[in-house]
C-alpha cells in the first residue's frame, strides 16, 4: 500500500513545508512544525471571493458606504468593545483561557439578542442538555434561541442554509472539522479550512458569526495565527483565576477601536457589567498604609483607578529581590535607578516589591509617578493620604513629563472623591478644560519636587 502523503505545517503561522523543519522560515518559531494529511481537494472556501460572481473592479466612488448594520446586544460593555454592537455579516472570534467564561458570555449575547432576532448555537463541546442547564442559570430567555450540537462543517453549513439565523455561535473552531481533509480536529488545515468556510459563510448570507477559540499556554490562540489574520475581529477575554472579575479586550476589529475593554464580574447567575471599575477594582483597599498609593490609567477612552502598591525593605539576601506584578519589571528597576541617581537614597540593601492590586496588568507609563510615589512612602514608611491620586510619567533624568487625556483621569477621581491630585507640571496640564471644582491640583515638575510632598 502506497504511503499516505503529508505536509507538515508551523502551527504558530500556518507554514506549509514538504519536510520538518526545526525553525519555521516563515515566523522563526523553534519546534513548530507538525506532520497532517495532505489535502487533494481544494478547501471549499477558496475557490472565489466572498459571493463575487464576476470578477469585475468597480470605481471607489461608487461604492456606497452607508454605516455597516448593527445590533446592539444590550451588554453595554460587550457593545463597546465590539465598536457600537454586532456588525451584520462579521466574524468574530473570541479567545481566552478554558474556563473563563467564552461560552457563557455568548450565550448570555444570545439570550438579549433572542426576542428580535434569530440566533443558533452550534456547540463541538457541550450537548444540548448541557447548554440548556448553563442557560437555566443564567435565567429567562425571552426568545427563541437553537441549539446544535455538531462538529461536521458540512452538517453546518446546510444547518445555515435551513434555517437561515442573523447571528450565530460556533464554540469551538477547535472542534469543527471538514471530513475531506482527513487530519484531527484542532489541527492548522482543519482550523483553517473551518475559518476559510465560516468566513465565506458569513460574508455571502450576511450572518454574523462568533467563534470561541481556545487559547495556548503562550497566550494565542490555539491553531495558527493564521486565524486571527482572516477574522474581522479578535477579543480576548482574560482575567485571574484568583479574581471573580474579567476583561474582555479587542485586540484587532476592522469595524472599530482596539483600545475599548469591557469588564465583567462572574457571578452565580452568569457574567453581570461592572460599568464603574474604579470602584470595583479599589474595594478593601487600605488606607492610610505606606506603599499603598492610587492612580488613575486609560483603559481606551475610559479611566479607571487602581491602586499600586509597594514593599521596600531590609534584604536577607546577597542579591536583593526585586519583582513586579501587573506591571513591567523592567520599567520598575529604571524608576529605581532613576530614584537612586536623583534622589540620592540608596535601594541597593533593600528588597522592592511592587503589585497592582486587583490584578490588572497596565503598559502604560502614566503609571511611573505612582510607582515611585509608592516606593517611596514604603521606603519612607510615610503613607500617602488616602484622598489623593498620583499619575504622570517619568524620564531618566527624573522630570515628571505630561500624559494623555489629563481633564478625563482627573474628573474620574473627583467623582470618586479624591480630594487632591498629583499632576505633571506641563503646559497640556495647565489649561485643562472645565478646572475642577472639588479638586486640589499640585503639579510636580521632577521626582525632587514629589519627594518634597512626603
Ligand atoms: P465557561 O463559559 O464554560 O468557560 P469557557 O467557555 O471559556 O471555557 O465558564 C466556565 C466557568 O464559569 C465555570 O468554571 C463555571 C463558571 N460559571 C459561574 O461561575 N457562574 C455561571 O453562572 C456560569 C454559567 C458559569
Ligand atoms: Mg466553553
Amino acid at each position: 500500500m502506497a504511503k499516505a502523503k503529508t505536509v507538515f505545517f508551523c502551527k504558530e503561522c500556518g507554514y506549509e513545508s514538504a519536510k520538518w523543519l526545526g525553525q519555521c522560515p516563515g515566523c522563526k518559531a523553534w519546534n513548530s512544525f507538525t506532520e497532517e494529511p495532505m489535502v487533494q481537494t481544494k478547501p471549499k472556501g477558496m475557490t472565489s471571493g466572498f459571493g463575487a460572481t464576476a470578477a469585475k473592479p468597480l470605481p471607489l466612488n461608487e461604492i456606497s458606504s452607508d454605516e455597516e448594520e448593527r445590533t446592539l446586544t444590550g451588554i453595554r460593555e460587550f457593545d463597546r468593545v465590539l465598536g457600537g454592537g454586532i456588525v451584520k455579516g462579521s466574524l468574530v472570534l473570541v479567545g481566552g483561557d478554558p474556563g473563563i467564561g467564552k461560552s457563557t458570555l455568548l450565550l448570555q449575547m444570545c439570550r438579549e439578542i433572542s426576542a428580535e432576532h434569530k440566533v443558533l448555537y452550534i456547540s463541538g463541546e457541550e450537548s444540548a442538555q448541557q447548554i440548556k442547564m448553563r442557560a437555566d442559570r443564567l435565567g429567562k430567555f425571552p426568545g427563541e434561541v437553537l441549539l446544535l450540537s455538531e462538529t461536521n462543517l458540512d452538517f453546518i453549513e446546510s444547518a445555515l442554509e435551513k434555517e437561515k439565523p442573523e447571528v450565530v455561535v460556533i464554540d469551538s473552531i477547535q472542534t469543527m472539522y471538514r471530513e475531506e481533509v482527513g487530519s484531527a480536529p484542532g489541527s492548522v488545515s482543519q482550523v483553517r479550512e473551518a475559518t476559510a468556510s465560516l468566513m465565506r459563510l458569513a460574508k455571502e448570507k450576511e450572518i454574523s458569526i462568533f467563534i470561541v477559540g481556545h487559547v495556548t499556554k503562550e497566550g494565542t490562540v490555539a491553531g495558527p495565527r493564521m486565524l486571527e489574520h482572516m477574522v474581522d475581529t479578535v477579543l480576548y477575554f482574560e482575567g485571574d483565576n484568583s479574581a471573580a472579575y474579567r476583561i474582555l479586550r479587542a485586540v484587532k476589529n476592522r469595524f472599530g477601536s482596539t483600545n475599548e475593554i469591557g469588564v465583567f464580574e462572574m457571578s452565580g447567575a452568569g457574567l453581570t457589567e461592572v460599568t464603574n471599575p474604579s470602584e470595583y477594582m479599589l474595594e478593601g483597599r487600605p488606607e492610610e498604609e505606606p506603599g499603598s498609593v492610587i492612580t488613575t490609567v486609560m483603559e481606551g477612552t475610559r479611566p479607571i483607578l487602581v491602586e499600586v502598591q509597594a514593599l521596600v525593605c531590609q534584604t536577607n539576601f546577597n542579591m536583593p529581590r526585586r519583582t513586579a506584578a501587573g506591571v513591567d519589571y523592567n520599567r520598575v528597576n529604571l524608576l529605581m535607578a532613576v530614584m537612586e541617581k536623583r534622589l540620592g537614597i540608596s535601594m541597593a540593601g533593600c528588597d522592592a516589591y511592587v503589585n497592582v492590586a486587583g490584578g490588572m496588568k497596565i503598559t502604560e507609563p502614566g503609571i511611573d509617578l505612582a510607582i515611585v510615589l509608592a516606593l517611596l512612602s514604603s521606603y519612607k514608611n510615610k503613607a500617602v493620604d488616602s484622598k489623593t491620586i498620583a499619575f504622570g510619567e517619568i524620564g531618566l533624568t527624573g522630570e515628571v513629563r505630561s500624559v494623555s487625556m489629563l481633564s478625563q483621569r482627573i474628573k474620574e477621581a473627583e467623582k470618586l472623591g479624591y480630594e487632591v491630585c498629583i499632576v505633571p507640571k506641563a503646559k497640556s496640564a495647565r489649561n485643562i478644560d472645565g478646572k475642577p471644582a472639588n479638586i486640589r491640583l499640585i503639579e510636580v515638575g521632577n521626582i525632587r519636587e514629589l519627594a518634597a510632598l512626603l
